[in-house]
């Protein structure tokens, strides 16, 4: 979309975006990882700049893509230094959007040196959890006296894979009430749904119970919907 075909509907707002993938390491050339190419995150902030935004975009991991215009970006390898960018950005934050796939365990040792093969039968890998930044966001919120982001919009991501729709959304339903989050873009995958099909393939859940579909192919679309649905928030809480 041409950034003049857009609405200026987010001048004054400081807003965050975490996109692509974590990466936790094993060694100094191996890692866990995953599949995010980052390319939702992207088009979300180059979205909200468009929109007038000021924007923070914590970028994870991701296929080369170029940098959204306007935005402030903090690169992040690993989920440890996700959450402190994401924070750190997120004090004075009138939204945050979660749009990374951040690991949720990490090998819990990081060897100093490439690890080597040799004739004895490998180590299992030993995993410890990393922390839930979002959950920690809508924590932070509720604290008494965080003044700066009472009023703070937090909206996740969730990739549910499921036979139906109704599995999905059981899914992302039980998900939004568990993070607690204002808003949570689900999407379908596995079993050959790739992220670009046209069909619907994803949903906005609101804390509020609304649930609508949302048109998945272009990620510029999607951002632009995920946007309009923050506004909204936005407007209703400061009405
Ligand atoms: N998330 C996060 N910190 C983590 C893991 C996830 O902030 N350590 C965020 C993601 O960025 C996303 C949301 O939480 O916005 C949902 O992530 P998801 O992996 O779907 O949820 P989990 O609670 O980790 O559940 P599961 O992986 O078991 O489905
Ligand atoms: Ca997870």
């Amino acid at each position: 979309a041409r950034s003049d075909a857009l609405p200026r509907d987010m001048e004054g707002l400081h807003v965050v975006v975490s996109a692509g993938g974590t990466r936790e390491p094993l060694d100094p050339v191996r890692f866990l990882g995953n599949r995010s190419s980052g390319k939702q995150g992207y088009a979300l902030a180059r979205t909200a700049v468009q929109r007038g935004a000021r924007v923070t975009l914590v970028s994870a991991h991701t296929a080369a893509l170029p940098e959204p215009a306007g935005a402030d970006i903090v690169n992040a390898a690993t989920a440890a230094e996700l959450r402190d960018a994401v924070h750190k950005a997120a004090a004075d934050a009138d939204v945050v959007v979660m749009a990374a796939a951040v690991a949720d365990f990490r090998p819990t040792h990081r060897a100093e040196f490439k690890i080597k093969k040799t004739e004895a039968d490998p180590d299992a890998v030993a995993l410890t959890r990393n922390a839930d930044v979002l959950a920690e966001l809508v924590e932070n919120r509720r604290e008494p006296g965080s003044d700066q982001v009472a009023n703070q919009v937090i909206v996740g991501f969730a990739a549910e894979t499921g036979d139906n729709g109704s599995d999905v959304l059981d899914h992302a339903r039980a998900k939004l009430a568990r993070k607690g989050c204002d808003l949570l873009v689900v999407n379908r995958v596995g079993e050959g749904k790739a992220f670009e099909t046209e069909d619907n393939e994803g949903w906005l859940l609101s804390a509020d119970g609304t649930e609508r579909a949302i048109a998945f192919g272009s990620k510029a679309q999607v951002a632009s919907e995920v946007w309009d649905a923050v506004v909204s928030t936005i407007s209703r809480s400061r009405r």
